[in-house]
Formats: C-alpha cells, sequence, structure tokens
C-alpha cells in the first residue's frame, strides 16, 4: 500500500497565516503540520508517500522533507495542483505514482491521536473496494457526514452527506480514507460540486453504489486543524497528549 498525502488547496479559513505559507507547514506545537499526516502512514508500514501540493510551496516542501528517510521514508515523490479545484482532483494527480497498488489517503490538515492500524489491516483484508473511518462530533454540519441504518446487529452506511445543513447523525468521515486502484478511474467521472470542487465525498459515493463501500470507528481524538481555533486546540492537545501514537 501507498499513502498519499493532500496538501493544496489555499487555506483560505486560515488567512492572512496560509498568505505566503501553505496550511500544512504550519506549526502545530512543535512541528509542522505535514509531519502529523506523514506520522500516520508511517504507523501503517507505508515506506513510499506522494504528496500533492502547490507549485508554490513545492520547493519548500523539498527543503524540509528532502528524501523522506528522516522520516523513515523509502521514496517521496510529489505532485502539483495547480489552484485548488478540490481534494478529488489532487488524489487524481498521484495516479502516475500509485499505479495499481492499494493507497492509504490523508488530508494534510487532519491529525490522529493514534493509528489506524485495525482500519488499515481490515481493509487489507477486504479485496479491494474502499474503507472509511467515522468518528462522532458535536458540529457534523461542518465535514462530510454518514446517513447510518441498522443492518441486523450493527449498522450500514446508506448515504454520505458533505456538510449537510440538517446532519443525518453525528458521525463525521474523517479524512483518511483507503481506496483500490479504481479510485482513479472514479475521480475521471466526477462532476464539479455547486462550490466548484471535485468532492472527496462523491468518490466515496461512487463506492457506496458499487456496494464497495466498508466503514470503521476511529481509537482516540481526531482534528482537522483547518480553522484558526482548531488549529490552537489542536496544538494544545498534541502538547498534552501527543499525536500518531503507536500503541
Ligand atoms: O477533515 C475532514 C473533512 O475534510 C471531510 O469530512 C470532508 O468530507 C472533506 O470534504 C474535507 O472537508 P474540508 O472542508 O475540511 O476540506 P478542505 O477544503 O479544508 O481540505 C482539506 C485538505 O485537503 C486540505 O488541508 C488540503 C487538501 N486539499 C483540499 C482542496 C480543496 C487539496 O489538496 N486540494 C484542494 O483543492
Amino acid at each position: 500500500m501507498k499513502g498519499v498525502i493532500l496538501a493544496g488547496g489555499t487555506g483560505t479559513r486560515l488567512a492572512p497565516l496560509t498568505r505566503v505559507t501553505n496550511k500544512h507547514l504550519l506549526p502545530v506545537f512543535d512541528r509542522p503540520m505535514i509531519y502529523y499526516p506523514l506520522g500516520c502512514v508511517r504507523n501503517l508500514g507505508i515506506d513510499e508517500v506522494v504528496i500533492v501540493t502547490g507549485g508554490d510551496h513545492l520547493n519548500t516542501y523539498k527543503r524540509l522533507l528532502g528524501d523522506g528517510s528522516e522520516h523513515g521514508l523509502r521514496a517521496i515523490h510529489y505532485a502539483v495542483q495547480d489552484g485548488a479545484g478540490g481534494i478529488a482532483q489532487a488524489l487524481a494527480l498521484a495516479e502516475p505514482f500509485v499505479g495499481k497498488d492499494d493507497i492509504c489517503v490523508i488530508l494534510g490538515d487532519n491529525i490522529i491521536e493514534r493509528n489506524v492500524r485495525h482500519a488499515a489491516d481490515a481493509f487489507r483484508e477486504q479485496g479491494g473496494g474502499a474503507k472509511v473511518i467515522l468518528h462522532e462530533v458535536p458540529d457534523p454540519h461542518r465535514f462530510g457526514v454518514a446517513r447510518l441504518e441498522m443492518n441486523g446487529s450493527g449498522h450500514k452506511i446508506v448515504d454520505i452527506i458533505e456538510k449537510p445543513k440538517d446532519p443525518p447523525s453525528n458521525y463525521a468521515v474523517i479524512g483518511i480514507y483507503f481506496y483500490d486502484s479504481d479510485v482513479f478511474d472514479i475521480c475521471r467521472t466526477l462532476k464539479p460540486s455547486h462550490r466548484g470542487e471535485l468532492e472527496i465525498t462523491d468518490v466515496n459515493r461512487a463506492y457506496l453504489e458499487r456496494g464497495r463501500l466498508t466503514y470503521d470507528f476511529l481509537d482516540g481524538w481526531w482534528a482537522d486543524a483547518g480553522t484558526p481555533d482548531a488549529l490552537l486546540r489542536t496544538g494544545l492537545r498534541v502538547s498534552e497528549s501527543g499525536a500518531n501514537k503507536v500503541d
């Protein structure tokens, strides 16, 4: 499995912090934000990573991360996203480096306390398709949200809605996803949403329609550090309890 870290976009919710630098280079406690998703993929035993980012910051990433060996990586590749056409547009740019491998995709501003090894192991066993990770939140309207229905003794996902005004549950779909290489064919079929972006939620819905989407729950805390408040609170959480713990 390869890792794909999406670090493009304009980070407008963090302006003016992001006027001259890329959001994922900002500090979260004692490290640049991008170190956390890198730690997350390393915790899965992945040693080859593609980072997708804007062309303005490519050289800064290369200076910061070098050949990746300091982070335990065998190879680190870069793809450039011009503009901010959406998470799925950024993901599509990783295709030349991924080939037919399965991937773990992580949004560069998502930070977790522990690890998602249980989900990665379950995805490896399911033989293709996709897996998303759910986490209960008090403010689901800010995220992609799962609609769940009873299915025997458990629940199944019947829909995922991006930033719903009237959330069907409190379960956010966090920014860590597992896909087989069909994801790139799916990306080619997407149409821009009302906000003009190719949405990762539409990718997940495509797998749901094929009956190939599973889910797991996250252990520990999760943060999307994409707003000033969240950035501050995430830094405090990391300082108190660390992040990307190996247990
Ligand atoms: O954090 C989880 C949420 O992330 C999910 O629940 C949502 O379904 C998903 O759409 C996403 O929502 P956000 O509104 O938080 O996404 P945002 O635009 O902040 O982008 C998150 C990361 O994705 C960003 O840090 C870098 C990457 N990205 C984003 C865009 C729009 C790119 O690489 N390129 C892009 O064009």
